[in-house]
């Protein structure tokens, strides 16, 4: 498969998508900070509307309630306000909901809210929005092939789901989380097939994107990778 890098330049907007937790937040993050772009993690959206829902009392079930929802829901992005692991704060109608979006009733809804049309509607707006203004990574499922189609460059991030399940396993192990890895192994399996199987702009390999398989490397070598892919190779960090 081809990236769609135009000789000479610097991919001003660059979509990477994949399975969950994959990788992308973290490789996209460090790949923003080296160019100096903005990363936007469109999951942050979705999981956004799922959090607000069920706190509003709102069925998940219920696609008309929570399609109005999401057309109105303002959420935001900021940098990091507190030193608790965060990498930045998440605003929702202007509160801080940063580890709320995180919660197992949040994991185990979000992909049912997310395969809603009216929800992809109003969420891809907005991140066509943002990318407009360009120097942009955007991290999702169908960043590559709905909400971003011309990226100047597109990468799969893929990785085994052992491999993916344990990731996240050391993450929320990290934040004092008591759930275990089979419990997390299940649930990102049972994520993923909705992810993928679902009507309306499921998750799959975009025809040109370019493919990396993230099992055996660190997320700076994701990141080195992805750069070897530009035109003019940036000089490595000192
Ligand atoms: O971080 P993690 O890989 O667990 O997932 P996420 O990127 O935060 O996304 C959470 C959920 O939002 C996914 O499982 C999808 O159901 C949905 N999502 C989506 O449908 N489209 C996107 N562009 C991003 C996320």
């Amino acid at each position: 498969m081809q990236a769609n890098v135009t000789s000479g330049a610097l991919p001003l907007t660059i979509a990477i998508d994949g399975p969950a937790a994959g990788g992308k937040t973290t490789v996209g993050a460090m790949l923003a900070k080296r160019l100096g772009y903005l990363c936007l993690d469109t999951g942050i959206m979705y999981r956004a509307v799922t959090w607000q829902a069920l706190n509003e009392g709102l069925a998940p079930e219920d696609e008309p309630a929570v399609t109005l929802l999401a057309e109105s829901i303002e959420i935001d992005v900021k940098p990091a306000s507190k030193d608790d692991g965060r990498a930045f704060d998440v605003l929702i109608d202007s509160e801080d909901h940063t580890w709320d979006i995180r919660l197992p009733e949040v994991n185990q809804n979000v992909s049912l809210v997310s395969s809603y049309l009216g929800v992809r509607r109003a969420m891809t707006l907005q991140q066509r929005k943002i990318a407009a203004r360009g120097r942009i990574v955007m991290l999702g499922r169908d960043i590559g092939t709905v909400v971003l189609p011309d990226a100047d460059l597109k990468i799969y991030l893929d990785a085994s789901l052992e491999v993916r399940a344990r990731r996240r396993f050391e993450e929320e192990n990290q934040h004092g989380t008591t759930i275990t890895y089979a419990e997390i192994l299940t649930s990102l399996r049972r994520r993923d097939e909705i992810d993928s199987s679902r009507q309306h702009a499921p998750l799959k390999i975009a025809e040109d994107a370019v493919v990396i398989n993230t099992d055996a490397l660190t997320a700076a070598q994701v990141v080195d990778k992805i750069i070897s892919l530009f035109p003019h190779p940036l000089s490595p960090i000192p």
